[in-house]
C-alpha cells in the first residue's frame, strides 16, 4: 500500500523534474510592462487594456507554443523616438486579437513627411516575428509603417484591420499634404507568409515585398494609397513564388507595381501569378513594372532581372481614372525575359500606356 501510493507520486512528481525550466501551463496576464517578464514564462497569455508608456517597446519573446488573447484596447504613449510599438516573436504563436485596437496615436506624429523628414516616428509599429496564425486585430493611426514580418516559420495573418485613413486630412503641421505618410500597411522580406481578409486603409503601399518567397496576399482590401507592389527591389535580392489573388483595390495611386532600384545589380523578381483582383478609382497607373525607381517611368537599370509575371486564374478587372494609364511597363534592355500569360488581365478608363523594352507580353490588349 505505501510502496504503490510512493509511486504513484513518484510517477507524478517525475514529469515535473524532468520538464524544461520555463515550459509552464499556465496563464499570464498583462495589465502594464511590469507583468511582461512574468507572463511570458507562460503558455497562455492574456493581454488587459491597458497604455504602453511613451518610448518603451510592448516586446512579447514566446514560449513555442504560446497562445495569446487580446482582451481589451492598447494604446501607446506619445514620443520620438524609433520605435517599434509592438514587438512578438516566438514558434507557433496562435495570436488571437478578438477585434480588439492596438491604438499607435498617430495624430501626434503625422506631418505629412514620413520617413522623410519632420519629426522622429517610430516605426514599424508592429514588427511580427512569429510563425503560427495572427488573427482579428485592429491597428489604428500608425505613426509611420504598420506591419514589418520576418517570420521564422509559416505564418498565416487574417482579419487585420490597419485603419490610417484619418492621416488622408492635412493637419497644422503638413503644409496641406496628407497627414499620414509612409503608412505602408505590411513590410514583407521573408518566406512561407500568407496575409488574407485584411483591409488596409492608409497613404502608402497596402503590401510592399522587399524579398523572399511563397508568399500568398489574398481576400485584402486597400485603400487610398499606393496599392500592391513588390519592391522596391534593391540588389542581391530574389523575389519568387508570389501569389495576389482576389483583391480590391480602390482610390489608390495605382492596384498592381514592380519597382526595382534603377541602381540595383544581382536581383531576380520571378514567378508572380494575379489572379482575381479588382481595382477602381486608380489614380495613375493601372498596373505599372518600373525600372527606374525612384524615378518614375525614368531611365531604366538592368540590374534585376524580371521573368514569369502572369495573370492568370480568374478575371484581373482594372478600371483607371480618366487621366491614368492602364498598363505601363518600362524595362530595361534585356531585364525583363520570357513569356508573360496576361490573358486575364482586362482594364478600362484612362489611355494605354506604353510597354518599352519588352515584347514578351501575351494575351493582353487594352
Ligand atoms: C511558382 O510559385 C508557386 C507558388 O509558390 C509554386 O507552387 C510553383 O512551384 C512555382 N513555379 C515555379 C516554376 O517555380
Ligand atoms: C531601354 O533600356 C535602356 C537601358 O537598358 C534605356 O537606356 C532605354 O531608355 C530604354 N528604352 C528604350 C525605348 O530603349
Ligand atoms: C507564366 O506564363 C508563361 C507563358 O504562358 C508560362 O510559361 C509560365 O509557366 C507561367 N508561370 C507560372 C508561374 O504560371
Amino acid at each position: 500500500m505505501a510502496l504503490s501510493l510512493a509511486l504513484v507520486l513518484l510517477s507524478i512528481t517525475l514529469p515535473r523534474v524532468f520538464a524544461a525550466p520555463r515550459a509552464q501551463a499556465c496563464t499570464g496576464t498583462i495589465s502594464s510592462l511590469d507583468d511582461v517578464a512574468d507572463a511570458v514564462e507562460c503558455t497562455t497569455v492574456n493581454i488587459n487594456s491597458f497604455t504602453v508608456p511613451a518610448g518603451e517597446t510592448f516586446n512579447l519573446e514566446l514560449l513555442t507554443g504560446t497562445t495569446v488573447n487580446v482582451l481589451g484596447d492598447v494604446t501607446f504613449g506619445e514620443k520620438n523616438w524609433d520605435g517599434p510599438l509592438f514587438q512578438i516573436s516566438g514558434d507557433s504563436v496562435t495570436f488571437n486579437g478578438n477585434g480588439f485596437t492596438f491604438d499607435g496615436n498617430g495624430p501626434f506624429y503625422w506631418d505629412g513627411l514620413g520617413g522623410n523628414g519632420g519629426v522622429t516616428k517610430p516605426a514599424p509599429m508592429m514588427k511580427i516575428k512569429t510563425s503560427g496564425t495572427f488573427t482579428n486585430l485592429k491597428v489604428l493611426n500608425t505613426p509611420e509603417r504598420a506591419f514589418s514580418v520576418s517570420n521564422p516559420g509559416p505564418l498565416v495573418i487574417s482579419k487585420i484591420t490597419v485603419d490610417d485613413s484619418a492621416g488622408d486630412e492635412p493637419n497644422s503641421a503638413s503644409n496641406g499634404l496628407a497627414a499620414g505618410h509612409n503608412t505602408d500597411g505590411f513590410d514583407v522580406s521573408t518566406t512561407d507568409l500568407t496575409i488574407e481578409n485584411s483591409v488596409v486603409m492608409n497613404q502608402d503601399d497596402c503590401l510592399a515585398i522587399n524579398k523572399g518567397s511563397n508568399i500568398v496576399f489574398t481576400g485584402n482590401t486597400c485603400s487610398g494609397g499606393h496599392g500592391i507592389s513588390i519592391g522596391s527591389i534593391t540588389s542581391d535580392v530574389t523575389v519568387s513564388g508570389i501569389v495576389i489573388s482576389g483583391n480590391t483595390i480602390s482610390n489608390s495611386q495605382q492596384a498592381l507595381r514592380i519597382k526595382t532600384d534603377a541602381s540595383a545589380s544581382g536581383s531576380t523578381v520571378t514567378n508572380v501569378t494575379y489572379s482575381g483582383n479588382t481595382g477602381t478609382g486608380l489614380a495613375q497607373f493601372g498596373v505599372l513594372i518600373d525600372q527606374s525607381y525612384p524615378d518614375t517611368l525614368g531611365t531604366p537599370g538592368t540590374g534585376v532581372v524580371i521573368s514569369d509575371i502572369n495573370f492568370t486564374g480568374s478575371k484581373t478587372s482594372l478600371t483607371v481614372d480618366s487621366g491614368a494609364e492602364k498598363v505601363a511597363v518600362n524595362c530595361g534592355k534585356g531585364s525583363c525575359t520570357g513569356t508573360w500569360d496576361w490573358a486575364e488581365l482586362s482594364t478600362s478608363g484612362g489611355s494605354a500606356g506604353d510597354i518599352v523594352n519588352f515584347s514578351g507580353i501575351e494575351g493582353y490588349s487594352e
